[in-house]
């Protein structure tokens, strides 16, 4: 049994490298994780250089209740959390040890079957980092609809096609958007011509999961009566981590070039915009996202990644190294012994705006924001916001049907909000990785409020150590 479900999780790593987008393409609920679960559990007693996909043996059967929203119960009773990492499996934490694997799925031709009630091997550990061991999880009375089969052809088959197509410019577009409304400008890159459109699309993110089903969609997340609330009225009216009292707390914009690497670099700028923030503005680090592209487990390098594995799980299990110890060189190279050359800088306290996935709103990312530092957050990429060069971004709904652009979702820094004076509109500042020349000096505002291109869901914070 053990060895099938081996030859299971290799076949699926094969076959995903074929498939050359996407964070891996299982596609769970909150709806397939509430239950109770069976944790198959590994020898314990490792060390986190233990190599999950080598030699595992159950020596031991954990049953763990996940309740909705975010409670988990064992036996003993023991009360502790979990919570969905987007569509991609879940992390718990329970009596003392952490739990994280990524959801099961098997891939035929273009075919993806997302095994919602079983996960790959993952990582468990105790919370102070010792004692690590690797297991996977059924889920006990699965109802049937946790498994789901999804055809990727048409995905290939445009992927295929932007593969093998630069990018041509097109001024009747930008024209289209920049009379349809006024909030915002758009313009022709230069530089977009020497990308394909597959390299475009890479940039701007993973392929969006429809909003109805991937999180829990609390009804708080809009609730714009928080903004009554007595400590909102005293929020500061605008604020800039760019400019506190004349200090710059964000470090430099980078570029990501035409690697899925946007996690890396958010999670990266969350950390170094925080440690500067702590730090009082005296340790200015400039940290590794090719560390997290070559050697996380908890990412798939160029092909994406999630800022709460990341900048959260990634930086606590196993730190950050900085960018003279391996260099960015957006490709998905072999992971260089950095691990024991270079010192490595580890964070804590990671989560989840709102306490879990799903549970993020407006007000909980502005008291983060002002009282902590910038955090990591997502949106959905269109085609007209590559184009975006300053303003408030909204989306226009132009050229969603005509052009061949997928919709994305792009990781990137939040450092400040404000209200535009003309308009009357609430924003968002927000810093992204395509280099100083787009947008407004590398950064863009975007609507606030109203969860524009879903950019109120996914906000992570964690805390930098050392
Ligand atoms: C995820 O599943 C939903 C519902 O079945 C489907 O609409 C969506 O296209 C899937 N997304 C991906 C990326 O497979
Ligand atoms: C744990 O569960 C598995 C699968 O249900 C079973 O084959 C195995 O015997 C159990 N192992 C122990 C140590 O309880
Ligand atoms: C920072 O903000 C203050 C107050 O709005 C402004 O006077 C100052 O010029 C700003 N500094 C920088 C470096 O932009």
């Amino acid at each position: 049994m053990n060895s099938r479900y081996f030859a299971g999780v290799v076949v699926v790593l094969f076959s995903f490298l074929a498939l050359c987008k996407s964070d891996t393409p299982a596609n769970c609920t909150y709806g397939d994780s509430v239950g109770t679960w069976v944790l198959h559990l590994g020898v314990d007693g490792m060390t986190k250089k233990v190599d999950c996909s080598k030699n595992f043996k159950i020596t031991n059967n954990y049953t763990v209740h996940l309740l909705f929203p975010d409670k988990a119960v064992d036996a003993a009773g023991n009360v502790g959390f979990w919570t969905m990492v987007y569509n991609q499996g879940f992390e718990i934490v329970l009596a003392g040890r952490k739990y994280f694997a990524f959801s099961k799925y098997v891939k035929h031709g273009s075919k993806v079957t997302s095994m919602c009630d079983q996960t790959q091997l993952g990582w468990a550990h105790s919370t102070d980092n010792s004692n690590w061991q690797c297991y996977y999880a059924t889920k006990m009375h699965p109802s049937g609809t946790e498994i789901r089969t999804h055809d990727l052809r048409e995905q290939i088959v445009l992927q295929e096609f932007q593969k093998h197509r630069k990018y041509i410019p097109n001024k009747d577009y930008i024209n289209q958007i920049n009379s349809a409304q006024s909030l915002w400008t758009a313009t022709e890159y230069p530089e977009y011509e020497d990308f394909t459109l597959a390299e475009l699309n890479m940039r701007s993110g993973r392929p969006t999961v429809p909003k109805s089903f991937a999180g829990p969609r609390l009804r708080m997340k809009r609730d714009r009566l928080s903004r009554n609330s007595d400590e909102f009225i005293y929020f500061p009216k605008q604020f800039d981590w760019r400019n506190v009292s004349n200090v710059n707390y964000v470090s430099p914009v980078r570029n990501q070039g035409a690697c899925g690497s946007c996690y890396a670099f958010s999670s990266m700028a969350m950390y170094e915009a925080r440690l500067r923030v702590l730090s009082k503005n005296s340790v200015k680090r400039v940290m590794s996202p090719q560390d997290v592209v070559s050697c996380s487990e908890y990412a798939q390098g160029c092909a994406g990644g999630f800022p709460y594995l990341i900048a959260g799980k990634y930086g606590e299990d196993f730190g950050l190294v900085e960018e003279s110890c391996f260099p960015y060189n957006g490709k998905d190279e072999p992971c260089k012994e950095t691990k024991s050359k270079c010192r490595r800088h580890s964070t804590t306290n990671y989560y989840y705006v709102g306490g879990f996935y799903g549970a993020c709103n407006e007000y909980l990312m502005m008291r983060e924001l002002v009282k902590n530092g910038p955090i990591s957050i997502s949106f959905e990429v269109y085609g007209d916001f590559k184009h975006y060069k300053g303003g408030i971004y909204q989306h226009t709904g132009l050229g969603d049907s005509y052009n061949p652009w997928q919709i994305t979702n792009h990781a990137v820094l939040l450092v400040g909000y404000g209200t535009d004076q003309k308009s009357g509109k609430d924003y968002w500042i927000v810093k992204n990785s395509w280099g100083t020349k787009w947008g407004e000096n590398g950064f863009f505002r975007i609507l606030r409020g109203v969860d524009e291109c879903s950019i109120e869901n996914e906000a992570v914070a964690v805390t930098p150590v050392d």
